[in-house]
């Protein structure tokens, strides 16, 4: 699947230092994938770090000089060597180091200068992050350890490495993750800052399960890829995320707190703990309109008698009413995002929807369209406002119309500060 431009990442300049661990082959993964999402990736490798991977191969996946020297400009991408560093760190976003030696980690904590990169480090005015990967419990050493703390007691940011074999063959902390959590955490690091800083956001999404007996359950076609867009929006705009997910099988988006349920009343249970103290609810799930009213303690068995099977399904609690009784009271959430599947008449059933369920902004789709709603990465959605207006949006990928609802809710939210 072709890579879409990410609004946060489209011409942020990276600075992606790269270290002299057998991970930086991972690295290369990344610089591509972030320069195909939109970043401008400048590398800088060690001399270490050139022993495992060459600069070709990062120039040729950046499209971008690679820095390798502090002394001789025509291999310092061009820059004359004596101001390399100050070109490379001025106007940076973020200096991400991937992987991050403990070597590298240590001249990062005790501002040694030595090579372009170290040096580069003391010049830079932007986030650091810090990804660690080492072998055979260099991670876990005292000094590795306090060198990482200093660097987060003064703001880094830094990627927890993961358990597993490494290349020495023993097994332990210290590997580096995969592309997609790097991804993840960089994002996390760039919007920091954003519009939803400091902000609590609740995302729901997935269609819930209703059980019918031990081995069966009610669902509905709802693949949750709405809600971790959301979720994912949110976070990109610096807000501290909740995600409570009934959905299977999405990759969960970096730096959210998961709480995973089932059925409605679970998730009901779940919103109504989650939003005390909460400043937006966006409930994205396809929460089932009905359970089975007596579910069976054993599988229900075929009978020689009967061809068919009746079933009795009562009401499941409606979320977004209990959320509103709520809300009369604590006033939280400040805001609240409902969303409704139809199949007709699209406009009007939304506003009653809207209305009764009152929530401050609706998200409608006609579910028949087949480029868009359920299962597929593309949505078209009419936005409806409390005031009465709306606005229909062209088909667009998920990922844009969570970015576009979070702008939504950013200006509510400011409006009601
Ligand atoms: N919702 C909820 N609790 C339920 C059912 C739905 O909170 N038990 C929420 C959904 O998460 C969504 C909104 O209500 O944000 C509208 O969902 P939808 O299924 O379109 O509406 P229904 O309440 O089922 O109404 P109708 O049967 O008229 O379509």
């Amino acid at each position: 699947m072709e890579i879409e431009h990410t609004t946060l990442l489209i011409q942020k300049r990276i600075l992606l230092g790269v270290t002299g661990s057998i991970a930086a082959y991972k690295a290369v993964d990344l610089a591509s994938k972030l320069t195909q999402m939109g970043a401008l990736v400048d590398v800088i490798m060690t001399d270490a770090a050139q022993q495992f991977v060459t600069p070709l191969t990062f120039q040729s996946v950046t499209g971008r000089p690679v820095y390798t020297n502090l002394w001789q400009s025509d291999i310092s991408g061009g820059l004359a060597a004596h101001i390399a560093h100050i070109g490379l760190a001025e106007g940076a976003d973020l200096l991400a180091v991937i992987p991050a030696t403990a070597n590298t980690l240590a001249k990062l904590a005790h501002g040694l200068a030595d090579d372009l990169l170290s040096i580069t480090a003391l010049a830079a005015r932007c986030p650091l992050l810090v990804a660690p990967a080492m072998d055979g419990g260099m991670y876990q050493h005292i000094t590795t350890q306090t060198n990482i703390t200093t660097l987060q007691d003064r703001g880094a940011f830094l990627v927890d490495p993961e358990e597993g074999r490494f290349a020495s063959g023993l097994v332990g902390l210290g590997r580096l993750p995969e592309t997609p959590t790097l991804i993840g955490a960089l994002r996390r690091a760039l919007g920091n800052d954003g519009a939803l800083s400091g902000q609590k956001i609740v995302v729901t999404a997935g269609g819930t399960r209703e059980s019918l007996d031990p081995v069966r359950f009610l669902t509905n076609r709802s693949s949750g890829k709405q809600g971790y867009a959301l979720a994912q929006a949110a976070l990109d705009a610096g807000a501290d995320v909740t995600l409570i997910t009934s959905a299977k099988g999405l990759p969960m988006p970096y730096g959210a707190r998961i709480i995973t349920v089932s059925s409605a009343e679970q998730m009901q249970q779940a919103v109504l703990t989650q939003i005390v103290g909460t400043d937006a609810l966006l409930m994205a799930a396809a929460v089932a309109d009905f359970r089975p009213h007596s579910p069976a303690s054993h599988k229900i068995k075929k009978t020689d008698e009967s061809s068919t099977l009746v079933l009795t399904l009562e009401k499941t609690p409606d979320i977004l009413l209990s959320v509103k009784e709520r809300r009369r009271d604590v006033h939280r959430p400040r805001v609240v995002v409902g969303f409704a599947a139809e199949s007709e008449d699209l406009i009007n059933y939304a506003r009653s929807k809207m209305e009764r369920k009152g929530v401050d902004l609706l998200i409608a789709n006609d579910i028949t369209a087949s480029d868009a709603g359920f299962d597929v990465d593309t949505n078209r959605v009419v936005v409806l406002a409390s005031d009465g207006s709306y606005e229909q949006l062209e088909l667009m990928s998920k990922a844009k119309v969570g970015e576009y609802i979070i702008r939504r809710v950013a200006q509510l939210l400011n409006h009601r500060r």
